[in-house]
């Protein structure tokens, strides 16, 4: 059968980068914790119980933030937390962001205020999911958390579209070749943290605050073992871009009453990322999904599909991912966005680059180790703070066990899901008002790899100065194709 043959070649470990040894005497403990914060969806709800005010905001929330201070004198500003995205720029253009007043809320950099403001004459196009930004660069200091990184070279944005807020990207380079030293990089040669690694607790609908820890664990946020995953190899990948892929191996639901129905073993790449708002999964998936939800309503115009608010009756239900032995259970709480009055199932159909966005990470305690190409998960949880710091190394996560108590498990199976046909859909959404939805700004298009729209960025500084690895054609477009054809003919066998 197909999908044990693409399981071999996906599951094949992923070459470990070789990374040069690093002298740099690290200051302080070698841990910066940041907290990260849900934002709203800046449109109006139409329906909030009182009592219920934090949950509500917590499940209306569309985008996961960090605060971040930048210059001389420290300015503080709300950024995107992207791991989907390696570089990291601030002051979008609100007059074009997708909710001007949104944007408008936020506050913006103001470089002539900075007296360690440097200013370049690069420019740079950024491209998201959801819009872009054309930047120019500048040299500033940063603080995260109790860190502070100097010289970081980070994008003023000249101009944005759809984006209303600054972006913190965390993600490998997409084409394999760092640009230049991202916020991540620096903050190892300047020895905050001992390794490209950091943790990400982006938590539930019933806490306000996760963290984003750089450089360490917390195992009061989290069950059991922390599973080590290999990052999928930048060629293996379905667009061959180089992001926290990983893959899944099964999905399923448990039920209210305890017993699961689960998928066979599959075998779907899918990289995580906090800097979209939706799961986006295969159309079969996805239809499988959302079709076990009895008076889930097809919307064919967004893709959304529309449920029901109250979930009372579906407590302790859950939407189940798989990843070899480890399972991520996503309470339906977590999985379900209350937008405008209306609640969506948090996942869109999405054949080309599955993601697992922020209604799965809500579920997880995920950390990325750029330097080992390793991700680390477990059932997020709450039980207190005990931080690890990560060293540098093959083995520098620790595989400490979380401290939070396990789950119960199901207690029985209820049947399969059927994820390998796409079906035909039924109950259809027939009203005519949807609600709009601020999104994160999706994974960012990797540079040269995209035919057809112009990657080349419009680079009038000095050449050379920044350009490394720009526009470099990679010659491996066969390949991709070839990837994206084999998804697909697995998922509709
Ligand atoms: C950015 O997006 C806007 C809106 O979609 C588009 O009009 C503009 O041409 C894009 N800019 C670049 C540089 O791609």
């Amino acid at each position: 059968m197909l999908p044990v043959i693409l399981a071999a070649s996906l599951l094949a470990p992923a070459v470990a980068a070789a990374s040069a040894p690093r002298h740099v005497v690290p200051r302080g403990d070698g841990i910066v914790r940041s907290p990260i914060r849900a934002i709203p969806d800046a449109a109006p709800k139409l329906r909030v119980r009182q009592n219920e005010v934090e949950v509500e905001n917590q499940r209306a929330g569309t985008r996961y933030a960090v605060e971040m201070e930048v210059g001389t004198p420290p300015q503080t500003l709300t950024l995107i937390l992207d791991t989907g995205s390696p570089d990291t720029w601030i002051n979008p253009s609100c007059d074009t962001a997708n909710v001007p007043s949104d944007c408008r809320s936020f506050p913006q950099f103001d470089s002539s205020e900075s007296t360690s403001f440097e200013q370049t004459t690069v420019r740079d196009i950024l491209r998201y999911g959801i819009g872009n930004a054309t930047i120019r660069y500048a040299l500033e200091t940063l603080t995260l958390g109790s860190a502070t990184i100097e010289n970081q070279q980070i994008g003023i944005a000249i101009e944005s579209h759809m984006i209303p807020l600054g972006i913190l990207g965390l993600s490998p380079p997409l084409n394999g070749v760092n640009d230049y030293p991202y916020v991540l990089d620096t903050m190892v040669d300047q020895g905050l943290i001992r390794s490209k690694a950091f943790s990400v607790d982006l938590r539930g609908v019933d806490n306000p605050t996760g963290a984003l820890i750089f450089g360490g664990i917390d195992t009061g946020k989290y069950i059991g073992e922390l599973a080590k995953l290999p990052m999928l190899d930048r060629l293996d990948t379905p667009l061959g871009a180089d992001r926290y892929y990983v893959t899944m191996t099964g999905i399923g639901l448990t039920l209210p009453d305890g017993t699961v129905t689960q998928s066979e073993e599959i075998a779907v790449p899918v990289f995580l990322d906090t800097g979209s708002t939706f799961t986006r999964l295969p159309t079969p998936i996805y239809q499988a999904f959302a079709e076990s939800f009895a008076n889930a309503q097809y919307d064919p115009e967004s893709g959304y599909y529309f449920v029901d608010c109250d979930v009372t009756e579906l407590e302790g239900a859950s939407i189940d991912f798989y990843f070899g032995t480890k399972t991520i259970r996503v309470a339906l709480n977590d999985f379900i966005w209350q937008v405008q009055g209306y609640c969506i199932l948090g996942v869109l159909p999405d054949d080309e680059e599955p993601i697992l966005g922020d209604t799965f990470l809500r579920a997880a305690y995920v950390v990325f180790d750029q330097d080992n190409r390793n991700l680390h998960i477990a059932q997020a949880a709450n039980c207190g703070t005990n931080l690890v710091a990560i060293g540098s190394g093959e083995d520098a996560v620790p595989s400490s066990t979380g401290q939070c108590t396990e789950l119960p498990t199901p207690t029985g199976t209820a049947g399969g899901l059927d994820v390998t046909s796409t079906r035909h859909l039924t109950n259809t959404f027939t009203g005519t008002a949807r609600p709009t939805i601020n999104e994160g700004p999706g994974p960012a298009a990797s540079r040269g790899t995209s035919g057809g729209d112009s990657p080349e960025p419009t680079t009038t500084g000095s050449p050379g100065t920044n350009a490394a690895g720009r526009g470099v054609e990679l010659g491996f477009g066969a390949m991709v194709t070839l990837g994206a054809v084999n998804l697909l003919a697995m998922l509709l066998l």
